[in-house]
C-alpha cells in the first residue's frame, strides 16, 4: 500500500474542547488527513461528548477536511439525519445500536455521506456479511468504546487480518479503520495486519507540549514514519 493511501485521523476526544477549532486547525496543518469525531450518548456508552452542533461549528469555522463521525449512540437514525445536515463526511455506527442496519446504512448513503459499521472487540465480523455493498468503510474497535486513553487489545490484530481477508474477497474498495490505543508503539503492526486508516486520540493530542509549537508536526511525522516500516 502506498503512503498516500494511509489515513491518519486524530480523535478530537483528546483535544482541548475549550479551543477546539484551533486544535483541529493545528492537527490538520500538521498533516492529519481526517478529523475523527466521537459521539457518545451516556446510553450506548457510559460517557457523554459532542453532537451535530459541534460538527456544524467546525464547518462554520472553516474546516474543509473530512469529518469522520463515529456514532456511539442508540438509537442511531435520528443522529444520522442530524449529522448529514451538520456536514459529516462519513458516518459509522455500531450494528448493536440499530434495529435495522441495512436501513441505517442506506440513510447515510442517501444523505451523500460515506457509511460504515463499527465492530466492538467482542462483536463478530459476520454482521457485515449481507450489507457489504452498502459499506464504504469498516471500523474495528481495539478498545471497548467510551473513553480515550485505553490500552490496545492485542487480539484485535487477528481481527484486522480477518476483516482484511473479507474486504479483499469482496473486491470492494472499503477502508479498514482501527480505533483505540493506537500509537507509535503499535502503528506498524496494525498496518501490517491490514488496516489503512488509523484513529489516534491521546497519542496525538497527548504529544502537545506548551514549550514546543511543533509538537503535532513531530508526532504526525513520526506516525507516518512508522507506516513506512512494513
Ligand atoms: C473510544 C473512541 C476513540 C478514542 C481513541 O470510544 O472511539 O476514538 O477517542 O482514543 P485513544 O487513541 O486515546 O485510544
Ligand atoms: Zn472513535
Amino acid at each position: 500500500m502506498s503512503q498516500q493511501d494511509f489515513v491518519i485521523a486524530p480523535s478530537i476526544l483528546s483535544a482541548n474542547f475549550a479551543r477546539l477549532g484551533e486544535d483541529v486547525d493545528q492537527v490538520l496543518a500538521s498533516g492529519a488527513d481526517w478529523v475523527h469525531f466521537d459521539v457518545m450518548d451516556n446510553h450506548y456508552v457510559p460517557n457523554l461528548t459532542i453532537g451535530p452542533m459541534v460538527c456544524k461549528a467546525l464547518r462554520d469555522h472553516g474546516v474543509t477536511a473530512p469529518i469522520d463521525v463515529h456514532l456511539m449512540v442508540k438509537p442511531v437514525d435520528r443522529m444520522i439525519a442530524d449529522f448529514i445536515e451538520a456536514g459529516a463526511t462519513s458516518i459509522t455506527f455500531h450494528p448493536e445500536a440499530s434495529e435495522h442496519i441495512d436501513r441505517s446504512l442506506q440513510m447515510i448513503r442517501d444523505g451523500g455521506c460515506k457509511a460504515g459499521l463499527v465492530f466492538n472487540p467482542a462483536t463478530p465480523l459476520h454482521l457485515m456479511d449481507h450489507v457489504m455493498d452498502k459499506l464504504d468503510m469498516i471500523l474495528l474497535m481495539s478498545v471497548n468504546p467510551g473513553f480515550g486513553g485505553q490500552k490496545f487489545i492485542p487480539h484485535t490484530l487477528e481481527k484486522i487480518q480477518a476483516a482484511r481477508t473479507r474486504i479483499d474477497a469482496s473486491g470492494l474498495p472499503l477502508r479498514l479503520e482501527v480505533d483505540g490505543g493506537v500509537g507509535l508503539n503499535n502503528l506498524a503492526e496494525i498496518a501490517a495486519a491490514g488496516a489503512d486508516t488509523f484513529v489516534a486520540g491521546s497519542a496525538i493530542f497527548g504529544a502537545r507540549q506548551a514549550s514546543d509549537p511543533h509538537a503535532f508536526d513531530t508526532i504526525i511525522k513520526q506516525l507516518r514514519a512508522e507506516l513506512t516500516k512494513n
